[in-house]
């Protein structure tokens, strides 16, 4: 037997401590909770993709009565960019959650379909995605969405 642990480096920066560029990517996505279509959960969430040459893709959950067919707003947002610019590499993902009214005192965490969407385009593009987790008490920043998404399936294994 042989036990090891994996450890996820992050960073919690107060609002004013993020950099002007990260500041406006988090604005980005708590504004982008306002167009989330989340009548079932009442949990609206938004998102901003800064791709490497400058462009900024949003995206909020959009929910429908078959739950399924929804989509969360990190992967509206990435989608987007995949399909309107498809060979610029992603570079910062912010997330933002509301409700009730409030945003999160806690950071949003993206649910495993939006890491392993993410982690595509970062093994695709040889590029780190740094992600911005907003919390009204502190936005939490990892480096990568592999650091998030550890013992990756990232198709290497595929023929
Ligand atoms: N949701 C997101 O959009 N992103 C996340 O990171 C977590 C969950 C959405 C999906 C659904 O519309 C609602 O939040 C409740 O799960």
């Amino acid at each position: 037997m042989r036990e090891a642990q994996i450890i996820v480096p992050y960073q919690v920066f107060d609002y004013e401590e993020l950099s002007a560029e990260d500041r406006e990517l988090v604005d980005m996505a708590k504004a982008m909770t306002a167009t989330s279509y989340s009548p079932y959960s009442h949990f609206q969430v938004g998102a901003a993709l800064r791709l490497a040459d400058g462009q900024i893709f949003k995206g909020s959950n959009q929910e429908n009565a078959a739950f399924p067919s929804g989509l969360c707003a990190e992967r509206t947002a990435f989608f987007a960019a995949s399909a309107n610019a498809p060979e610029v590499p992603p570079v910062t993902i912010a997330i933002a959650a509301q409700t009730g009214g409030q945003f999160l005192e806690n950071l949003v965490a993206p649910c495993g379909a939006c890491r392993q969407s993410l982690l595509e385009a970062e093994t695709r593009f040889k590029q780190d995605i740094r992600v911005l987790l907003y919390g009204t008490g502190g936005t939490y920043v990892i480096r990568s969405m592999r650091d998030l998404l550890p013992l990756t399936f990232d198709g290497s294994e595929l023929p």
